[in-house]
């Protein structure tokens, strides 16, 4: 059928596609698996769902009044969402965002008009640079400004509830018997997994979570374990906190998947499939193949595919940016290989808050050269020698600041079985180690300059 006239961008908001999978659950799943096409809303995300309906019940409610402006804290696709709507509705948007943020949805905000603000991304989102309090900052100080809040704001979990679960219990005739989506806000799965449950309480509700996010061990602990916190690549999904949205009661079970699967799953599901999906997609298909074990044959699988591969042109569809993080490279000598050598594996770290010399003595203790900086177990930075040296010669009485006064970017975080390769050209001038972790058993290493060298030499 074709749909009549829109009478704004607004009215094609929803009544996505969703198409069967063939190639990729080959050979792993007999089961019935079917991508739910979020990408064919006008945002090319599931996200212009809970912007609008975020926005008009903040009407309705008189806390969006009009020429008022729209703030919000968004990793760039509930960014989208807000701005679609708010140059049909008239509203201004100010978003903040993090700098790890794709730049390529950055600039789509800014296409429509908004003003971005960048934020450091490895700092509490208590700290004042966090881009949720600069966002909750300039919702106070700005005249006239609503914050959207999507992370607490239940209109979020009721879009998916009034639509994307009734739209896949139509969709599939009622057959669906699990849905399987990424977690950020919590808001898709939630609304649409509590939507389908009501209808059939037999249905399985399978949350993708990421390595560094704290979602799966609450759900099975009822701990909030800031260890489980440290910087990951995949986007949109995983949180260092536990935001309103997501309701645990709804979702059956948290699947963790790795950055790079997660990568490499957004690329084979646009190969094989011609689904140009984002790398939460990605994510979700990993995690389904993870849990095949836990699959019937007669099964009906509902996968979100959050949003479009175009925003991921400069990551995981660019091969250089893929092997930059180790992700293509599979043969030879990994870091497994390099930190199998070690006779003392413990990773050495010093706490944001103990004072520059406490970091120089265990510097000198170990003999390291760069060691990762924590605030409270979480990984947030890193300090070298390098940077320790130039600032005790400028000033002596440096150390006696905090850690945090001469902290550096945190190193990112690769898996073990990145190769050697792909190691050597991570560590640069600017990024003198990486952080190597091992998920099977939970350990995470430091990999620096020397380690790399010896293993060349
Ligand atoms: C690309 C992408 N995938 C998945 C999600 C997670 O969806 P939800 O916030 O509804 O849990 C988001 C949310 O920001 C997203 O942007």
């Amino acid at each position: 059928m074709i749909p009549p006239i829109a009478d704004t961008i607004l009215d094609t908001i929803g009544r996505t596609p969703l198409v069967r999978l063939h190639k990729l659950t080959a050979g792993v799943i007999r089961a019935e698996v079917l991508a739910k096409l979020e990408t064919f809303n006008p945002g090319n995300s599931i996200k212009d769902r809970m912007a609008l309906k975020m926005i008009e019940d903040a009407e309705r409610a008189g806390q969006l009044r009009p020429g008022g402006v729209i703030v919000e804290g968004t990793s760039g696709n509930t960014g989208m969402g807000l701005a679609l709507a708010a140059v049909v509705k008239g509203y201004r948007c100010i978003f903040t965002t993090t700098d790890k943020q794709s730049k390529e949805k950055i600039d789509a905000l800014r296409a429509f008009g908004a003003d971005v603000i960048v934020c450091p991304t490895d700092v509490d989102p208590e700290d004042p640079r966090s881009y949720y309090s600069v966002a909750s900052r300039l919702a106070r100080d700005v005249p006239n400004a609503w914050k959207a809040g999507q992370y607490d704001n239940l209109s979020n979990t009721a879009a998916h509830y009034e639509q994307t679960g009734p739209e896949i219990w139509e969709q599939t005739g009622g057959r669906i018997t699990h849905l399987v989506a990424g977690v950020g806000t919590g808001g898709t799965i939630s609304g649409a997994g509590r939507f389908l449950k009501e209808r059939n309480p037999a249905i399985k509700v399978w949350g993708i979570d990421t390595y560094g996010s704290v979602f799966k061990k609450y759900k099975e602990t009822g701990v909030f374990d800031k260890h489980e916190i440290y910087p990951y690549v995949t986007e949109g999904i995983g949180e260092d906190f536990l935001p309103g949205n997501v309701d645990f009661s709804v979702i059956d079970h948290f699947e963790k998947v790795t950055d790079k699967d997660a990568a490499l799953m957004t690329r084979r599901l646009t190969r094989e499939e011609g689904i140009f999906g984002g790398n939460s997609a990605g994510a979700a298909m990993a995690g389904l193949l993870q849990l095949a074990p836990h699959v019937a044959d007669d099964d009906v699988i509902v996968v979100i595919v959050h949003d479009h591969g175009s925003r991921y042109l400069g990551k995981m569809f660019n091969d250089d940016w893929m092997r930059a993080k180790g992700y293509l490279n599979k043969t030879g000598a990994t870091a497994r290989d390099l930190v199998a050598q070690r006779t003392d594996r413990r990773l050495v770290t010093v706490d944001c808050a103990e004072p520059v010399s406490r970091a120089i003595q265990v510097m000198a203790e170990h003999g390291y050269s760069h060691v990762p900086v924590t605030d409270a177990g979480r990984m947030v930075g890193s300090i070298n020698e390098t940077s320790l040296y130039d600032a005790l010669v400028a000033d002596a009485s440096v150390r006696t600041q905090p850690v945090a006064s001469l902290m550096q970017p945190a190193f990112p975080f690769v898996d073990i079985s990145t190769s050697l390769e792909a190691l050597a050209t991570m560590i640069t001038p600017d990024n003198p180690a990486v952080l190597v972790r091992d998920f099977a058993c939970g350990e995470t290493f430091i990999v620096t300059r020397a380690d790399v060298i010896q293993a060349l030499a």
